[in-house]
């Protein structure tokens, strides 16, 4: 596409240090809606961004698109499906003809990132072994770094203020459930398509299902029996549709994408649950990417009234109960001073029941993703930095 190569040129000229910061930190996105990053708003380009999102570019290149055109591809990029039953004959490690292209965007691309995968994991083996007696003597160094929309320039009571004023929030149906600490629950945050989207993600043989890990280990408090699909590996994080929930609470939270933690999703049969418990331990806020300072539950399934599955909030006497496309997102820290935990966020996941108190009978799955945001960069941050102080 010629034109496309005249615009990466104006674009190159017109560069601003926040675009650049921006695709830095973000690997190549950033956070929907934002004015400086790239093509979509104040770039002056932002119909031909839309016109290539809604010819299928973000999943084609999602690379230049999700770069230079986040918020077209956040507005229309969902709208790319592979309609075509010729689809299903498209082979792997094959490229796509041209008409493939055009009938089956989102399996060519997921050919093709395969295959640059399988390539480029080849190469970089290579590198690392040539380079690996000085990788080893390197220390790990935890560095605090801020990011867009992070607890530098948007406080906690901004960030729900802004949920709960903003006319652009109301398609989410915000209610507020509690101002100290703050609690919103989304009547519907998810569309039925990035639900049922998700709810492949959550079926894709990709991408496993694990117990939970045990917090509590052996104690009760945090004992769960669910399990865990943790959306980790390169192929999930690549993964559009999960992709799509983070641009979603992008839109929400204002919170850069190096803030967030790959999504994790969790089930929880009959007669599972998690008690009692936070989501950051105490000592989280001096280390570098500070605490999980907010957590978005989105469910998946809806379990109903009386069969349990309610994420419950005993020290603040709410419960919520699971519905399919709906959110709560609560903070895990102090308003007033985010370093510390707020001990009243502690929350349980109630039991499913087969039984209600009627003496009828069914069988639920409760499904849900967990998104858990940082005040500062998580995202490549090696792992002994979720401990370790920051500056060490
Ligand atoms: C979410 O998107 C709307 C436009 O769709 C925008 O007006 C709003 O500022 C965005 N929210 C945040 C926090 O960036
Ligand atoms: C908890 O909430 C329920 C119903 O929402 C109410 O009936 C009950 O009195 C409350 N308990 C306390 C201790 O506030």
């Amino acid at each position: 596409m010629r034109s496309r190569g005249l615009a990466v040129l104006a674009l190159a000229l017109e560069c601003c240090q926040q675009a650049l910061r921006c695709q830095a930190e973000d690997e190549g996105t950033c956070p929907a809606g934002s004015p400086d990053c790239g093509l979509g708003e104040g770039g002056g380009d932002e119909a031909r961004c839309d016109a290539w999102a809604r010819s299928c570019e973000c999943q084609l290149d999602p690379e230049f698109m999700l770069r230079h055109c986040a918020q077209s591809c956040r507005l229309h990029g969902g709208h790319c499906v592979d309609k075509d039953a010729s689809c299903q004959r498209v082979a792997l490690g094959k490229r796509c003809t041209p008409d493939q292209w055009g009938a089956c965007p989102k399996l060519c691309k997921l050919h093709r990132a395969e295959r640059r995968r399988i390539r480029e994991g080849g190469k970089k083996t290579k590198k690392k072994l040539e380079g690996s007696s000085q990788i080893k003597e390197e220390k790990v160094k935890c560095v605090r770094k801020e990011t867009r929309g992070g607890l530098q320039d948007t406080s906690v009571a901004t960030m729900f203020e802004r949920i709960e004023q903003s006319e652009w929030a109301k398609k989410y149906e915000p209610t507020v459930l509690s101002r100290d600490p703050w609690i919103i629950h989304f009547g519907r945050l998810l569309t039925e398509q990035e639900v049922a989207d998700l709810r492949a993600v959550a079926e894709d043989s990709r991408y496993p299902w694990v117990p939970s890990a045990l917090e509590g280990g052996q104690s009760a408090e945090g004992h769960r029996t669910s399990e865990s699909l943790l959306c980790t590996s390169g192929d999930c994080q690549r993964d559009l549709r999960a992709r799509q929930a983070h641009l979603v609470a992008m839109n929400i939270t204002g919170l850069g994408l190096p803030a967030h933690e790959f999504l994790q999703m969790v089930r929880y049969r009959s007669g599972t649950y998690h008690n009692e418990h936070f989501d950051t331990d105490e000592d989280f806020g001096s280390s570098a990417p500070g605490h999980r300072i907010y957590t978005m539950l989105a469910y998946l399934s809806t379990v109903p009234d009386g069969f349990g599955g309610e994420t419950s909030f005993p020290r603040l006497n709410l419960t919520v109960p699971p519905k399919r496309g709906s959110a709560v997102l609560w903070t895990n820290v102090r308003a007033d001073n985010p370093r510390k935990r707020d001990s009243r966020a502690k929350h349980a996941s109630l039991p499913v029941r087969s039984t209600n108190a009627r003496g009828e009978r069914g069988e639920f799955t409760k499904l849900a993703m967990n998104l858990w945001f940082h005040g500062y960069v998580v995202r490549n941050q090696p792992p002994e930095c979720f401990t370790a102080p920051a500056g060490y």
